[in-house]
């Protein structure tokens, strides 16, 4: 069965939807929880297939793994958890890295295949086995594995030259129960990782400079099971931000922090869209009249998050005038534009820059998604494109968003998941040019 899903534009979003548990944090919760021997629970964890792929790699490790109907996950970590993952677990989900440095702070070594996960680039893992070496880890690593050994992690200062997420995450984890002081300088400061730390520090562990680049953790002997509730999803948030400004709407997304995504609300508001609310009424987002065009940069936290950059050029392509869109932060993350422009869309593009020039007519089109954020824009770009437009490869989706077209759906769309052979023009569609 082909699975798509078969957008028909036209409809204008409008309701409340409550936002689910953030992806990005959910799954280094999981990962934190291995470090507590006993029974650790996740609230507001979201229904999505990364979320089920690191709970099996937790399952490959000893712990045993429940989930109710509400989104709580229940970990029951035994005292010897393994210290290997399984290749086709890891390839699966390149978060999985970030079990590295639980495995070697508990047990000494850590052998894992080389991540999978989105194509979006070169995406190293050096500062991960920089940092841990500083720590004190022998690192080796061969064509499609990496191995770690320590006898015991000593603090350091460890110096990022850009402030990866993961890095900063592998190296908190491994710096929780290592002896002595570690400083993360130049850490991330995505609101994920603040997250993370706030579990930590329930489990016993003690983290100064929260949410500033530098993270200063004094090592414990041990660390106890908690409960811990996922912070809200600011990059699904923003996704039905971009959802309800595409369609000239009017939504409510409850359960997230507009402070989480305060730049991107702000280059929405640049572009024209009512920004309203707070994170007690909700997040509301209207957009009465035409779209302007906006530059944005993406950059790590506080700047705008390149996890939103694909939806952003979705709109840009419908706001009035010439936008700058400049990615910083991967390497090869503009795979939408050739189906974008396949659909109608004018833009070009220059290195990291994308010159979009808007507003463009895009038409119903059959496009692919190659990973989880451009999957999600190519459904949004349905959803004002004259016709249907038929999304192929949805699982990219399903990584990173629980029932996008029914969540959509609920909002006014006329989004479904089905087989694309029951497309209203089967074979009549012009298929997406697969550019660069
Ligand atoms: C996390 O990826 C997120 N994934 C990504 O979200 C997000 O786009 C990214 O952070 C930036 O915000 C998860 O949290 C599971 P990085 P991560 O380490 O940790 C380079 C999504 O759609 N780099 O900040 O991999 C790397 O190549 C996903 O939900 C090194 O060179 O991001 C990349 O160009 C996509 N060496 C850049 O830094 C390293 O050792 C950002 O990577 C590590 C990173």
């Amino acid at each position: 069965m082909a699975d798509a899903f078969l957008v028909r534009g036209g409809a204008s979003l409008h309701g409340s939807l409550p936002v689910n548990g953030a992806k990005n944090s959910a799954l280094k919760l999981i990962a934190a929880a291995l470090l507590a021997e006993g029974r650790t629970t996740i609230a507001n964890v979201p229904a999505i297939a990364d979320i089920d792929a690191m709970l099996d790699v937790a399952r490959h490790l000893g712990a045993e793994v429940g989930r109710d109907g509400d989104g709580t996950v229940t970990l029951d970590v035994p005292g010897e958890v393994g210290t290997a993952t399984p290749p086709e677990l890891v390839r699966r989900l390149r978060a999985s890295i970030v079990v590295l440095g639980p495995l070697v702070a508990r047990h000494g070594r850590a052998r894992l295949a080389m991540p999978g996960g989105c194509n979006l680039g070169s995406r190293n893992i050096d500062l991960h086995l920089a940092g841990l070496s500083r720590m004190g880890a022998e690192v080796t690593y061969g064509p499609d594995y990496v191995e770690a050994r320590a006898d015991e992690l000593v603090g350091a200062a460890i110096e990022l030259p850009f402030a990866s997420v993961g890095a900063t995450e592998n190296l908190l984890l491994a710096a929780v129960t290592a002896r002595g002081r570690t400083r993360i300088i130049n850490a991330a400061r995505e609101p994920e990782i603040a997250d993370l730390a706030t579990m930590l520090c329930r489990m016993g562990a003690r983290i100064e400079g929260v949410g500033s680049p530098e993270l200063v953790v004094d090592g414990v002997d041990r660390l106890a099971p908690t409960h811990h509730a996922v912070v809200g999803d600011r990059i699904e948030a923003g996704t039905f931000a971009v959802a309800a400004a595409l369609t000239g709407g009017d939504v409510t997304l409850t359960g997230v922090d507009p402070e989480h995504l305060r730049l991107a609300l702000d280059k929405l508001a640049a572009a024209g869209v009512d920004v309203s609310g707070d994170a007690a009424a909700g997040l509301r987002l209207r957009a009465p009249g035409p779209l302007r065009g906006t530059d944005i940069a993406t950059l790590p936290y506080p700047g705008f998050p390149t996890d939103l950059q694909p939806q952003l050029l979705v709109l840009l392509s419908q706001a009035r005038g010439t936008s700058m869109l400049t990615e910083n932060v991967f390497d090869g993350r503009f795979s939408i534009v050739a189906h974008l422009r396949a659909m109608g869309a004018d833009i070009d593009l220059e290195g990291h820059h994308a010159i979009v020039r808007g507003p463009t007519a895009l038409r119903g089109c059959e496009v692919i998604a190659t990973d989880l954020r451009q999957g999600a824009a190519l459904v949004l770009a349905g959803l004002v494109a004259d016709g249907e437009t038929v999304v192929a490869d949805p699982h990219h989706v399903d990584r990173g968003y629980a029932d996008f077209a029914g969540r959509l759906r609920a909002l006014g769309a006329d989004v479904e998941r089905a087989d694309a052979a029951r497309a209203r023009t089967p074979g009549g569609l012009p298929r997406a040019v697969l550019g660069p």
